[in-house]
């Protein structure tokens, strides 16, 4: 079975065909981080508009990579949700139809999912069970894995999205959109120990966690200092260190509570260094491991669409001729895969 998956949930359009037996064979990736950058953030109506460019070319080029024609796919997969509603519609309709063109079947995909299970596509998948982080621009979760389909939330963030957290303090630093990975670069010139930044929600019990506070912290660390660069790096090294040890505590305590040894980080903060390092040291104690996918597939991509939507269609689920658009789904409601 060979499956075309279409992601445009926020401001990345990717495509790509994944195979059951030889696995991915092509993908695809435009971003269109520099059509927002001017607004520092992602515009939803700029964003559904490129999407409807950018799709069914990166189709093409997704099937001539992989030297295939439409008549090798077996099945369309695309992003349904959670994003934004009009760039999901986007890649649905476009799924849908090239669906029923191909007289193929559509598969409706959690985006959350997704990720989730990007790290099967590197070479060491992690086996399940295991506790998954989930850090997203617009997502931040701790998630037991017990299958496909099985997640049970252990904790989640009450408010900012630990990318958001990063993208909003980076951008009190001046630094660009998305300045999640710019700030982390930052951050790597900064001085450990200068500037000392809460581990939000740690002090209670409880796996929920708050980063909204940590931009504050930050507003008012880089009002009350000197604007010279090393100050700068500094204030980016303790933000940056505060969010993964907080999100290290509170993976340390899912792995005590649900007496599990494996971790997946997933998401586009998994890309990060430092939390791979602290999540790393904690596994390492544990006599655990800490699995991730490869960092191009960190970020929203087709890829994880691809495979995600394979696992979905091999379990019967389509969307029949209708098109499905769900700006917010929690990932808690899909079906273990039977
Ligand atoms: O998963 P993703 O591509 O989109 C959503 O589903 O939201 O995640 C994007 C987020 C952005 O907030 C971006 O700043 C953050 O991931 N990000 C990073 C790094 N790379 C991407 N944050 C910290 N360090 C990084 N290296
Ligand atoms: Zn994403």
């Amino acid at each position: 079975m060979r499956i075309l998956g279409i992601e445009t949930s926020c401001d990345e359009t990717g495509v790509a065909i994944y195979d059951e037996e030889k696995g991915l064979l092509s993908h695809q990736l435009y971003s269109q981080v520099k059509l927002h950058a001017d607004y520092g953030g992602v515009v939803p109506e700029l964003a559904s508009r490129d999407h409807v460019k950018k799709t069914i070319p990166l189709v093409k080029e997704a099937l001539k990579e992989a030297n295939l024609t439409s008549a090798d796919i077996d099945g369309i997969a695309y992003t349904a949700g959670p994003g934004l509603v009009g760039a999901l519609l986007v890649g649905a309709t476009i799924g849908r139809s090239i669906a029923y063109a191909w007289d193929v079947p559509a598969v409706p995909v959690h985006h959350m999912e997704g990720h989730l299970l990007a790290p099967m596509l590197e070479d060491n998948p992690p086996p399940f069970p295991f506790i998954a982080l989930l850090v997203s621009g617009g997502h931040t979760m701790i998630v037991e894995v017990k299958a496909i389909g099985e997640y049970q939330i252990l904790g989640e963030s009450i408010d900012d999205a630990a990318g958001e957290a990063f993208d909003k303090t980076a951008k009190l630093m001046g630094l660009d959109y998305p300045g999640g990975p710019l700030l982390s670069r930052l951050a790597e010139k900064g001085t450990p120990g200068r500037f000392k930044f809460p581990r939000p929600m740690t002090d209670r019990p409880g796996l929920d966690m708050s980063f909204s506070g940590l931009k504050t912290f930050a507003a008012n660390t880089i009002s009350g200092n000197d604007n010279d660069e090393q100050t700068r790096a500094d204030i980016a090294y303790a933000f940056q260190e505060a969010v993964c040890a907080t999100l290290a505590i509170k993976c340390k305590r899912a792995l005590q509570q649900t007496g599990m040894k494996r971790i997946v980080i997933a998401g586009g903060v998994s890309a990060n260094k430092q939390l791979r390092l602290e999540l790393e040291a904690l596994a390492k104690k544990v006599g655990g491991e800490v699995y991730y996918p490869r960092t191009e597939f960190c970020t929203d991509n087709g890829a994880m669409i691809a495979y995600a939507g394979m696992q979905r269609l091999k379990n019967g689920e389509t969307s029949g001729l209708g098109v499905k658009a769900q700006p917010r789904w929690p990932i808690d409601q899909l079906e273990p895969i039977a």
